[in-house]
């Protein structure tokens, strides 16, 4: 099983979090291209079984400007992704309400488009509740990489 990694960003969390996806993911036996900065191209080159995106929200549930050029490639150039199995982590932070965690429900529902399949419920990491989001994440992780295996 081999897993592309991607993140959108904005201060660096979710890159960070990403990279620590990646080393999990690694010693879990899959095998991971972390693609950072985001690329269709190299998504597309890695030939990957299955996607994972760790993306935040800026503004009043956008992008980060990391990810917007991939996202638009994307819309565009429309890659079929019929059947991969993916997971995205959104960060946000509560306090914005209606935009809780936009962006990444902006990827979700891309990669829904491009027929891709999604292996787990988007798991949402809000500011406001914790400051170390790379461990709160290592559960919903975990259950990834046995669902991705089994696939
Ligand atoms: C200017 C600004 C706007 C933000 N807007 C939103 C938002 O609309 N919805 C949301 O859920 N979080 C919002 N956030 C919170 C960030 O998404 C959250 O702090 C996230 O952990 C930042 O991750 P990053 O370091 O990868 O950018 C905003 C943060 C800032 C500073």
């Amino acid at each position: 099983m081999h897993l592309a990694i991607l993140s959108g960003s904005v201060f660096g969390t979710a890159d960070f979090l990403a990279d620590e996806a990646a080393e999990r993911c690694t010693a879990a036996g899959l095998q991971v291209s972390r693609i950072n900065p985001p690329s269709v191209d190299a998504l597309l080159d890695a030939g990957a079984d299955a996607i994972l995106v760790c993306c935040s929200t800026t503004g009043m549930g956008e992008l980060p400007d990391t990810i917007v050029p991939f996202y638009s490639e994307m819309q565009t150039r429309f890659p079929l992704l019929t059947g991969v199995p993916f997971g995205v982590i959104g960060l946000g932070d509560s306090s914005y309400a209606d935009t809780f965690c936009q962006g990444g429900e902006q990827i979700r529902e891309l990669l829904l488009e491009l027929q891709a399949r999604e292996a787990l419920p988007m798991l949402q990491l809000d500011a406001s509740e914790t400051v170390t989001p790379e461990t709160d994440a290592q559960p919903w992780l975990d259950e990834l990489i046995v669902l991705l295996k089994s696939a």
